[in-house]
């Protein structure tokens, strides 16, 4: 799915949030990948509350949006690692964490804010282990 990006203006000097969905783009327990200006991200419904994460695993690439979400922790496709999808941490085997975006949803369209990653994108983008899945849907 190509979603459109679209630029919204704000009144903050940093933050800078881009249409990226609309929200019936993705079922609870669904999620999509979004590039954004560059940036791979993973929005994610967890219950009704969309996240925003980098969706390219620290590990060595995969891209998360393929994996599995179970109790609000995203499953990498490749090995299994575990990251919290609020937080980014990274649950197993842990010393690292992916970024997480702020969100905003106003009517039904989602919007991150792709100036304000919770820290920096660390990934090799030469090494990205891409999956034949385009969107994980609750099954
Ligand atoms: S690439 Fe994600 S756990 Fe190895």
């Amino acid at each position: 799915m190509t979603l459109q990006v679209q630029e919204v203006p704000n009144n903050s000097r940093t933050a800078r949030f881009i249409m990226a969905a609309k929200t019936n783009d993705i079922s609870p327990g669904g999620c999509i990948d979004a590039k954004l200006e560059g940036h791979c991200i993973g929005i994610h419904n967890v219950d009704g509350q969309y996240y925003a994460v980098d969706n390219i695993c620290p590990h060595v690439g995969g891209i998360l949006h393929s994996g599995q979400l179970m109790d609000g922790v995203i499953v990498c496709p490749i090995h299994q690692w575990k990251f919290d999808v609020k937080t980014g941490e990274c649950i197993w085997p842990g010393k690292c964490e992916i970024a997480t975006y702020p969100v905003k949803v106003d009517g039904d369209h989602i919007f991150v804010d792709i100036n304000s990653p919770s820290r920096p994108i660390q990934h090799n983008p030469t090494r990205v282990y891409h999956s034949k899945a385009k969107r994980r849907t609750k099954r």
